[in-house]
């Protein structure tokens, strides 16, 4: 029983995808997108019309179905599960729904103090049907291919919490922020803890990297970055099981992104509004870096998606720890095959 295991661990460890993560060289560049399963997919779709969303997350059979389903279509590098961001919330004392059309809703949003202070530490255990889905998802994966694990930053999170919902200025997380630090912090630290708690609960359940999305980050300046949120990413990634690489993903970051480093992760996450050759070597070439493709550019035909690969890849010169990816997550609309021209795109242009 234990051989195969180890051949298992072999096959996986040896794959692009991690070898990159560690800034091994590679054959080829390896390649996932966010959200490479959900709406823009039939087979997605049909599966939705039968379900509502917070209950697909919590049914495991389905969730690792559809993780492992976009794999096999796309042909990409690594598995990234399905779930999301959100539901860690529901055990921390938050009413989660996702309307239809308006996305995620909050109906009880946190503003003060003292809906804080009534706020719990996620109890990891909550979130047993997350752990079954990476089990199920790993055996139902080839062997070669990582499966990554995900959660909210906590900065991201607490947006969620505070403003009940989507929001274009953040005006409720940033007034909390600056009335009453003590109440922010002690949201923040609720936050990282149960993160970590249930990233490490991921990892040990059998995934073999994990993303922390910091999502909308990108609307704080760098010295309340700083105070505000670097301390606890630096928590959750200094309390990260070793061993398994760490993707930091920021969007709209890029005043941030040394601040980001010094916080964390082996893997820098890039959008496109930044340049990545200029990127990466301010962050410095210590670090693998992960991106940075407008996913709108998958609209465009097949010919310029091509182009836009190649101009990606000669920015990062074949150096090792290039992780090709899109800056955001693919839109709803976005044509299926022109996400599989763009993963053979990737692979072709980067052969060695
Ligand atoms: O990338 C993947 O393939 C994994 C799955 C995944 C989902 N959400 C599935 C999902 C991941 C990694 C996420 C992360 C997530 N969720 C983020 C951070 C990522 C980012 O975009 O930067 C955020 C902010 C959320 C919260 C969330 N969940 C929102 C804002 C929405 C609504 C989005 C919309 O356009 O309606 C969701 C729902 C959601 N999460 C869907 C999917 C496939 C759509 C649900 C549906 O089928 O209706």
């Amino acid at each position: 029983m234990s051989k195969p295991n180890i051949a298992n661990k072999t096959a996986v460890q040896n794959s692009a995808f991690l070898r990159a993560c560690r800034r091994e060289p590679v054959d080829y560049t390896p390649v996932w997108l966010l959200r490479q399963a959900g709406r823009y997919q039939k087979a997605y779709r049909d599966i939705r019309a039968q379900i509502d969303f917070l209950t697909l997350c919590k049914t495991p059979a389905l969730t690792a179905e559809i993780t492992v389903m976009a794999v096999e279509r796309l042909g990409v590098d690594a598995a990234i599960l399905f779930a999301d961001l959100l539901p860690i919330l529901q055990p921390m004392g938050l009413h989660l729904e996702y309307l239809k059309g308006e996305g995620p809703v909050i109906h009880n949003p946190v503003r003060d103090n003292t809906a804080i202070d009534r706020l719990v530490e996620a109890d990891p255990d909550s979130q047993g049907y997350v752990y079954e889905a990476i089990e199920l998802a790993r055996r139902g994966l080839a062997p070669s291919i990582p499966l990554i694990g995900f959660a909210g930053a906590p900065f991201t999170l607490a947006s969620y919490a505070i403003e009940g919902g989507a929001s274009r200025d953040y005006r409720h997380v940033k007034t909390l922020m600056y009335r009453d630090a003590e109440a922010w912090h002690v949201l923040m630290d609720k936050l990282a803890r149960s993160v970590t708690a249930y990233l490490n609960r991921q990892i040990a359940a059998g995934v073999d990297a994990v993303q922390l999305f910091d999502s909308w980050v990108g609307c704080l300046g760098p010295d309340d970055y700083r105070v505000y949120v670097q301390p606890y990413m630096r928590h959750i990634f200094d309390h990260l099981t070793p061993g398994v690489p760490a993707i930091h993903f920021g969007t709209s970051a890029a005043a941030l992104l040394p601040l980001m480093r010094e916080a964390g992760g082996d893997v820098i996450g890039l959008d496109w509004r930044v340049d990545l050759s200029e990127v990466w070597s301010r962050i410095g070439y210590d670090r693998a870096v992960q991106g940075n493709l407008d996913p709108i550019v998958l609209f465009a035909s097949p010919e310029e998606i091509g182009r836009r690969v190649q101009n990606i890849l000669q920015k990062a010169e074949k150096r090792p720890g290039h992780i090709f990816n899109l800056g955001h997550g693919i839109l709803p609309e976005t044509s299926e095959d022109h996400v599989i021209a763009l993963v053979d795109a990737v692979h072709r242009f980067s052969q060695k």
